[in-house]
């Protein structure tokens, strides 16, 4: 067989494990060809491609980004963009594909194979947002890096009896928010699924202080918003994907809460540090495992279907439903957290 390889959408580490994972089962077990698309779908659109062997792959596992390139290139967006996608697959005679990415890229893929073309999806993102797996590879190490910025950041947040507000990524859900937080003990989270009333965070945050803490860290998800009409807040429009911008939600809560708390407060934003560097074990076993089966369901003529783990059990399911909504954090988990808003 021939298959092409994409990683497209935000960068995650544990993409080069996935990449990796599928030219050894690829070339190894089954004897195929792997080609690697470049940059995403524009790889399929522009028909930008290498080929894939195993001195390609040779060291990547640990190395974050991808070795592909990625863009936000969305084929369903483009004018004749799907067609034009099946025609460059016909003439690069590949006989699957499988794209790796978030929601974005697998909603791209469900299209794609609704109109005819033979991919089996790969999940990723930092964000931990997808549907139908229990986890995404990538999660861990974005969470492992926010922790360890937290943990620095109380340190300095203590000498001097402030409030810091750390903005972590997530734009629909608060996963990451919710763990880092959690692992670093931190005061409050916030998060979007959630809108956050200001003056109950400030209340929270003096309870700490009249108990006897000098400082406080807030941990905000970059898509949290304050609960309409309780602060001023600006917001930051969207992309030409769609995609919402942010105008900083650590910058304008640190701003209100310095004026409510009479604290001196801080905003930090960790930003793409969570997203970039070497993956960490948990997340190489999973991509590893997500490419390794990927192969497989091409073998099987699984089409249409992605990866997923289920408990520690890796499985196949339709793509149309991963797509369907986003996975949010539920309200047990929130409860359990006991410092979220
Ligand atoms: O989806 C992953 C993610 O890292 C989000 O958490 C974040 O909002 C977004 O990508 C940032 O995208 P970009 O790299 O295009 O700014």
């Amino acid at each position: 067989m021939r298959i092409g390889i994409l990683t497209s959408g935000g960068d995650c580490p544990g993409l080069n494990a996935v990449i990796r994972a599928v030219v050894h089962r690829a070339t190894m077990h089954y004897g195929d060809e792997v080609i690697g698309l470049r940059d995403g779908w524009r790889g399929l659109i522009d028909g930008e491609h290498r080929k894939l062997d195993l001195h390609a792959v040779n060291g990547i596992i640990g190395r974050g980004g991808t070795i592909l390139g990625s863009s936000r290139v969305r084929p369903e967006l483009l004018r004749d963009g799907v067609r034009h996608v099946l025609d460059v697959a016909a003439d690069l005679g590949l006989d699957a594909v499988v794209p790796v990415g978030g929601e974005g890229t697998l909603k791209a893929a469900w299209l794609l194979s609704e109109a005819g073309l033979p991919l089996v999806g790969v999940p990723k993102t930092i964000d931990n947002d997808i549907s139908g797996t229990d986890v995404t590879f990538g999660f861990d190490t974005a969470v492992q890096v926010a922790v360890e910025a937290l943990d620095r950041l109380a340190s300095t947040a203590d000498s001097h009896q402030r409030v810091i507000v750390v903005e972590v990524m997530g734009r629909h859900t608060g996963w990451i928010a919710l763990h880092a937080g959690m692992a670093t003990g931190a005061d409050a989270v916030v998060v979007p699924e959630r809108p956050f009333d200001v003056e109950r965070l400030t209340r929270w945050v003096n309870r700490r202080f009249a108990a006897g803490k000098r400082f406080a860290v807030v941990v905000a998800a970059e898509g949290a918003k304050p609960r309409p009409g309780t602060m001023p807040f600006e917001t930051g429009g969207r992309d030409e994907y769609g995609h919402e911008r942010f105008a900083g939600v650590a910058r304008q809560l640190a701003v209100e809460l310095e004026g409510r708390l009479g604290k001196e407060c801080r905003p930090v934003i960790l930003g793409h540090v969570q997203r970039g560097g070497t993956p960490t074990a948990h997340d190489r076993v999973l991509a590893t495992r997500f490419g390794r089966h990927a192969v497989d369901a091409v073998h099987g003529g699984r089409f249409g279907e992605m990866t997923a783990l289920r408990g520690t059990r890796i499985r196949l399911l339709p793509l149309a439903r991963a797509v369907e909504r986003l996975k949010t954090v539920p309200r047990s988990r929130y409860e359990e957290a006991e410092c979220v808003l």
